[in-house]
């Protein structure tokens, strides 16, 4: 099973399994990590599942649909790598992948 790290504003990692398929959100709320609250449900309409994801990672999560793109304009202090973790589903490929949460979502 791919391993996700979540990484707190106050720099705590914590390193969970995910499932091929599930989305990083999801897998977030499986295992209790802080900071992401996703009210909406994985529907892309609320921007509280918002992550950084590592640098390292950027390329090969990619960036965001159009309709994820302008949620994220909701969500505050935006980077370069910000997405909506509801949007990225979980692949072989993502074993390791690094996000940061927002301290807002602290
Ligand atoms: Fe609402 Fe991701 S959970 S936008």
């Amino acid at each position: 099973m791919p391993k996700i790290t979540y990484v707190d504003h106050a720099g705590t990692a914590r390193t969970v399994e995910g499932a091929v398929g599930a989305t990083v959100m999801e897998t977030a709320l499986r295992n209790n990590v802080p900071g992401i609250d996703a009210e909406c449900g994985g529907a892309c309409a609320c921007a509280t599942c918002h992550v950084y994801v590592d640098e390292a990672w950027a390329e090969v999560v990619g960036k965001g649909e159009p309709m994820e793109q302008d949620m994220l304009d909701f969500a505050s202090d935006v980077r370069a790598t910000s997405r909506l973790s509801c949007q990225i589903r979980i692949t072989p490929e993502l074993d390791g992948l690094i996000v940061a949460t927002p301290a807002r979502q602290g």
